[in-house]
């Protein structure tokens, strides 16, 4: 597929992902490359305009990252923000130094040369800067056209050649007219076409994979969760009934789940979904395990198997559909190694082996979650399942703590429909990353009418996040509080205490193993 786009340079800072945002919500296309990527992969005739992004090194230290210097000379415009400045400077025979004191937070910054980058800006405003080392002299051809607080060279610029810099970070929110910056590098300076919408990605997408994968058939291991989903839905509106959707019940969902899941895409997509009922097959397994990792491998193990098996019924499939994302590859390959990736052995379909012979199609490896969202409410998927909070694949198996049971997940399914229940109702679930309860492997005592119990205790956990890498209690009214407890110690049957969770991440994780 051949479209006008913005490349940005991945120096590790980690507001990357927001420049993209900024530049996908001026309707253009861009991607993230690691500053390793070879100068050839890119493309003359669909780049527009190279972003430097900011990174956390420092240009002169040992391993630094740096790009190709042949990129300033390809005649493609290019931004340098932050560190991307600096290494912009470097490049070109300019001198970075090491300040003694970083610059961070807002600070004011007042533009000396307008030019097109600051077109429609007052001269003062306030910027968001984050720095330890700044720009001393520039290189040849470069005027400055900003200064800030305590750096004189906020932002320069070599007009003729459509270079620029600047210091602070015009994606974030805090800097006030970084948004019109933005839009004056990408659609003046740039000139690129305002031409990409989830609409038009939609169109394209279905277009090239009804090439791809012609009269051949495709398997998608659908979860339930938005991006499974997504990519289920986009690809049977191209190829129809040849795609084949596998879900497998591992006896570890949330309640009513397969019915929802029939509900949606058997019923009312009328996708041809496999449903398979291994929960016996897994419960087994998972007999007598208590360590989390054990847990973990288990079922990835097991799921992994039930669907090999499931494939190889369905018969001649040459392709395997993923709901990979965009941050699932730029984590995977960026300069400083993707952060808690492998902390916890995640099971993701994505584990499927290579002996399955099969032909990857990842339709959403471009897009960021909000996209997915959008492409989801473009394709007309029910909000139930596009609002969903993540679930773990190994599912209530780690949120049960020591032996797992069937009893204990039904305990565990009521507990759970009965916290989100109300969340929902208080309007609260969509303010929330991710809510859930956890069984305790430890029994209190309660009582109930005049009758001493001695029963499980549930902790209730609800965190805010953005991607899930940091997280904070969510701060739920008491009253709120006050009514999930009273609702799951009445109507659950074998709890008789609730406990609230008050642990970020980090130090502590979101989920309890
Ligand atoms: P933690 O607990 O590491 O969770 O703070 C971060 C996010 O990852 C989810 N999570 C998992 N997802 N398989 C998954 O597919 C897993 O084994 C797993 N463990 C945690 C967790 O629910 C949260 O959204």
């Amino acid at each position: 597929m051949s479209r006008e786009k913005i490349i940005i340079i991945d120096f590790g800072s980690q507001y990357n992902q927001l420049i993209a945002r900024r530049v996908r919500e001026l309707g253009v296309f861009c991607e993230i490359v690691p500053p390793t990527a070879p100068i050839e992969s890119i493309n003359p005739f669909e780049t527009r305009g190279i972003i430097l992004s900011g990174g956390p090194a420092s240009v002169y230290q040992k391993g630094a990252p740096i790009c190709d210097p042949m990129l300033f000379s390809l005649g493609i415009p290019v931004l340098g923000i932050c560190y991307g400045m600096q290494v912009m400077a470097k490049a070109l025979g300019g001198n970075v130094e090491h300040t003694r004191w970083r610059e961070y937070g807002r600070a004011t910054f007042t533009i000396t040369n307008h030019g097109p980058l600051f077109k429609d800006i007052p001269k003062n405003s306030i910027s968001w800067m984050s720095h330890g080392d700044k720009v001393k002299r520039m290189p040849k051809g470069f005027a400055r056209i900003a200064l800030s607080g305590n750096t004189s060279i906020a932002a320069f610029a070599n007009f003729e050649k459509r270079l620029y810099g600047v210091q602070f970070h015009p994606e974030v929110a805090h800097t006030e007219y970084g948004k019109i910056i933005i839009r004056n590098f990408v659609r003046n300076i740039c000139g690129a076409r305002a031409d990409w919408s989830i609409r038009s990605f939609v169109k394209e997408t279905v277009s090239d994979i009804r090439k791809i994968v012609g009269n051949n058939k495709v398997i998608l291991g659908l979860s339930g969760g938005v991006d499974s989903s997504v990519a289920a839905v986009l690809i049977h509106k191209a190829i129809g009934r040849r795609l084949a959707c596998i879900f497998v019940d591992n006896g570890l969902l949330r309640k009513n789940e397969t019915r929802l899941v029939r509900e949606v895409f058997q019923k009312h997509f009328k996708i041809n979904l496999r449903v398979v009922d291994a929960s016996k097959e897994f419960l087994g397994a998972l007999r007598g395990v208590v360590d989390p990792e054990k847990k973990r491998k288990i079922i990835g193990r097991l799921f992994i198997k039930i669907f090999e098996r499931e494939a190889a019924r369905i018969g001649n499939v040459k392709f395997l559909a993923q709901g990979t994302l965009y941050p699932d590859l730029i984590e995977s390959r960026s300069v400083f190694g993707g952060p808690s990736a492998t902390i916890k052995t995640h099971h993701n379909v994505g584990g499927l082996p290579k002996k399955m012979h099969l032909v990857l199609i990842e339709p959403l490896k471009y897009l960021f979650k909000d996209d997915v969202r959008r492409v989801g409410k473009e394709l007309r998927i029910p909000p139930e399942i596009l609002g969903r909070h993540p679930f773990p694949g190994p599912g209530l198996a780690v949120r049960i703590i020591g032996d797992v049971t069937e009893e204990r997940c039904d305990i565990l399914r009521e507990v759970d429909d009965r916290f989100i229940q109300i969340l929902k109702k208080e309007g609260l679930y969509g303010k929330i990353w991710q809510a859930f309860a956890v069984l305790l492997p430890i029994k209190s005592v309660g009582i109930m009418g005049d009758k001493r119990t001695y029963e499980n205790v549930v902790a209730i956990r609800a965190v805010t996040s953005i991607d899930g890498m940091t997280a904070d209690w969510a701060k739920i009214p008491y009253n709120v509080v006050g009514k999930i407890s009273n609702r799951i110690i009445n109507e659950v049957t074998g709890v008789n205490r609730v406990v609230y969770d008050i642990s970020s991440k980090p130090p502590s994780t979101i989920e309890w193993e």
